[in-house]
């Protein structure tokens, strides 16, 4: 049976927290339609996010994320999988608390590193990949997350769909 929900969901979390997978497969147990703020990024700027990075810089980065947020609300409602610095900007909480409801995937650094440690494409962490950078930055928005959470879940050592479950049985 398809669960229901009535709402957007937002999954937020830092990078490598299981964001897409997480939302891959919350979206085919809610039979919902699956965004994720990055692709659709990408997609409208025909760039990769690192070159958009490289060529840009993280400001106009930011920019375009929170222009692509609106933009996302707008439409149907959907899961959405969002990029992991949204946060770090009131105005990306707010339209995500007025659209729907906000789900922080919690992990710890040390997993974060293992996922992400061949990533060749967080360019927040270029040049800082190792634990201790991670757990900094991690330090530096947990406050951010915390404020824009309406739940939050572990995600360290738990399978996809056991945290897929837990989303729906808070929703
Ligand atoms: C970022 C996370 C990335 C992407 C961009 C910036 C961040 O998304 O939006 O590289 O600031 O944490 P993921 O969390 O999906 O890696």
């Amino acid at each position: 049976m398809k669960a229901m929900v009535n709402d957007m969901i937002f999954l937020i979390g830092f990078m490598g927290a299981g964001k897409t997978a997480v939302s891959k497969e919350l979206a085919k147990k809610a039979n919902m339609k699956l965004i994720d703020t990055d692709e659709y990024i990408e997609k409208k700027e025909g760039m990769k996010i690192p070159e958009i990075f490289d060529k840009y810089g993280e400001e106009y980065f930011r920019n375009i994320e929170t222009q692509c947020l609106k933009e996302i609300v707008s439409k149907e409602e959907a899961i959405v999988s969002c990029g992991g610095g949204i946060i770090m900007k009131e105005e990306n909480v707010k339209v995500m608390k007025a659209a729907g409801k906000v789900v922080f995937l919690k992990t710890s650094p040390e997993t974060i590193y293992q996922r992400v440690k061949k990533s060749q494409n967080r360019p927040m962490l270029k040049g800082h990949m190792n634990v201790e950078y991670i757990e900094k930055l991690l330090n530096e928005r947990q406050p951010f997350y915390d404020r824009a959470k309406d739940c939050e879940i572990c995600t360290d050592n738990r399978t996809v769909s056991a945290i897929a479950q837990e989303i729906l049985c808070f929703l």
